[in-house]
């Protein structure tokens, strides 16, 4: 993953680079560091971990070089260590670097024949060494470029800098997003519109293969043939302001408690609230009657809501729905039929493998709907129709709102085809839209919880593993819970059918062992009361999610019962999130992890 910037500026750069980094925050902070041509040297500093550690270094040995380039970085080849931290520089350029070049071992082997000396463990390294052999060889810096991206295998964003030409920058894109700032008189690359702010609205995103030659009054783009490409410029819209916490402790506990907002907003866009109807922002290129199967792709969380969407779709439209993990769909080469659906499901837009999914689904003739939250995603703009979630920027690592506003878009979209493939009558349209319009209230009420959860939290916290149950939507939603929790507060868990509990995961149930079930008062109620009363018969402690009749239905003990408001059954999983949700947010709180940047993780995830 990782983030990269590059200023051509009229005064020192080193502050607006770390600025610029700060935005990029949410693409990794194993480590940081800028470069600058000071005079007629490239100096770097660099520093493990957060930038806050850059920042320190930088005001004990500052910069003030006009030209410049920054990264932060999620460690995919070689420990978070400084030496690994980018950039990575040779004699005569210093480069940063988001993704991977596949092929690093056989060019680090073939330039260390030719006597390079490498001084990282990172796959980036070689890049620097390559143009440098080019440059050694007399050729001018936009040459040794030109004869360096063509070895390079692998997905890769980078940016160059070269010793002794102060008013110049080379990028170059394959794969991972890189995006030209154009200012008064100065210059700017980044991994994407947000980094660049601050300085400008005025945007150029390069094309995969692409790559530019920067002056402070000039950019000129190649495409991978060398010929000059003419890309749009466009005003981005992002932000310049760095959102901030308001009054919560965290990103995440902000983000949880804006749900009610966002889905309600989310909700806005997709229904006519006063007809109780369907009214999708765009026009859809296909009609559901002509698509066979729908193959739905996403990551992680995204997945998840993708998960609970498959079974809307079977239901409501009585679709066949395939989903997958989108790293899994590319590589099985899955049977796609051309004219059937494909939708990909993604907060950033810049997930490498669901971006390689997507691209697949194309390939082989499918319609692409994207669900994004970054309208100006790569995922967005390769997609045939974008349907936004209006959850607004998602800074805590830990996916939350966007998860809820995902559902609310495949909910609307599960019942518009329902309704164009005559599955629901206009009555079950309105009653189902009915039922949409009420989830921002119950998000509300479900909130109302939180005290409980909080008191609950300390009870999970002394556990070392949690188990999650849930049949129907509500199993996703048991995946969900368990991911929720184990990357934030770092204690196993593990989601499960309800039903295959007894399958295997029953062997695990003892009297320390937490089992939350997630369970509405539903038609599958009966069935996971059944299961619990199995945990309950081998000591388990449940953790019962239900509501009011639920609650007073359930003939379990259990160690707490959290009872969420009586709502229609369907669309649970958008209200029962929020729980699920706050007891990983508390638990975290308790065991004292950083919660909105959890170790090992990113918020983009632009590697396979
Ligand atoms: C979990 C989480 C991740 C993301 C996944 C996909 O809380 O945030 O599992 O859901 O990395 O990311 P997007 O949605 O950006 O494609």
């Amino acid at each position: 993953m990782c983030g990269i910037v590059g200023i051509l500026g009229r005064g020192p750069v080193a502050e607006q680079l770390v600025e610029s980094l700060k935005r990029l925050e949410y693409r990794g902070y194993d480590s940081a560091g800028v470069a600058t041509l000071e005079g007629d040297h490239l100096e770097r500093r660099r520093a493990e971990g957060k930038l806050k550690n850059l920042e320190a270094r930088l005001s004990g040995d500052p910069l003030s070089g006009h030209t410049g380039i920054g990264h932060t970085r999620w460690a995919t080849h070689g420990k978070p260590t400084e030496s690994n931290a980018h950039p990575h520089a040779t004699d005569n350029v210093a480069i940063v670097h988001n993704g991977i070049i596949e092929n690093f071992r056989e060019l680090r082997a073939e330039l260390e024949q030719n006597g390079a000396s490498f001084a990282s463990e990172t796959d980036t390294e070689v890049v620097a060494h390559l143009v440098e052999s080019h440059l050694k060889n007399g050729y001018s810096p936009q040459d040794a470029v030109k004869a360096s991206l063509p070895r390079l295998r692998g997905a890769f964003a980078l940016a160059f800098l070269f010793k002794g030409h102060n008013d110049l920058m080379i990028g170059a894109r394959k794969g991972s997003p890189l995006a030209i700032g154009h200012g008064d008189g100065e210059m700017y690359l980044g991994s994407d519109a947000i980094a660049l702010a601050p300085f400008t609205d005025t945007i150029t995103y390069l094309e995969d293969g692409d790559w530019v030659v920067l002056t402070r009054t000039i950019g000129v783009i190649y495409d991978s043939n060398g010929a000059v490409a003419h890309r749009e410029t466009l005003k981005s819209g992002a932000s310049s302001f760095l959102v901030d916490r308001a009054n919560y402790r965290h990103f995440m506990a902000k983000e949880i408690h804006e749900q009610t907002e966002v889905v309600g907003q989310t909700l806005a866009r997709y229904v006519d609230m006063t007809a109780k109807r369907i009214a999708l922002p765009f026009e859809l290129p296909f009609d559901f009657n002509d698509i066979g199967r729908i193959s739905i792709t996403a990551c992680g969380t995204a997945s998840y809501a993708g998960h609970v969407a498959k079974y809307w779709f079977e239901r409501l439209a009585r679709m066949p729905v395939e989903i997958d993990v989108a790293s899994e769909l590319r590589y099985r080469e899955a049977p796609l039929r051309k004219g059937d659906l494909a939708i990909v499901i993604s907060q950033s837009g810049e997930t490498a493998d669901t971006l390689a999914a997507l691209r697949y689904a194309k390939a082989q003739g499918l319609h692409t709907v994207s669900v994004v939250n970054v309208p100006t995603s790569t995922i967005a703009r390769e997609s045939e129709t974008v349907l936004p979630t209006l959850a607004g920027p998602e800074i805590g690592v830990a996916s939350t709102k966007a998860f809820t506003c995902q559902l609310m878009v495949m909910a609307a979209l599960a019942i518009a085809a329902g309704k164009e493939r005559g599955e629901l009558s206009d009555i079950d349209e309105m009653k189902f839209v009915g039922e949409l319009i009420e989830v921002p209230r119950l998000i509300a009420a479900a909130l109302a919880i939180e005290p409980q959860i909080e008191k609950l939290a300390l009870d999970i916290a002394k556990s070392s593993a949690v188990l999650y149950l849930g049949r129907g939507t509500s199993f996703p939603l048991a995946l969900e819970g368990a991911l929720k929790l184990k990357e934030i507060s770092y204690i196993h868990a593990e989601g499960y059918a309800a039903g295959e509990l007894k399958h295997g995961p029953i062997a695990l149930i003892d009297e320390s062992m937490p089992v939350v079930v997630i369970a509405p008062y539903d038609r599958v109620f009966e069935k996971t009361v059944s299961n619990m009363q199995e945990v309950a018969a081998r000591g388990g402690n449940i953790i019962l999610m239900t509501d009011a009749t639920g609650a007073s239905e359930a003939t379990v003990d259990s160690l707490a019962t959290i009872v969420l408001p009586d709502m229609a059954s369907t669309f649970t999983p958008m209200v029962y999130a929020i729980p699920v949700q706050l007891l990983a947010y508390h638990t975290a709180v308790v065991m004292g992890t950083d919660v909105d940047q959890p170790r090992n993780l990113a918020k983009s995830v632009t590697v396979e």
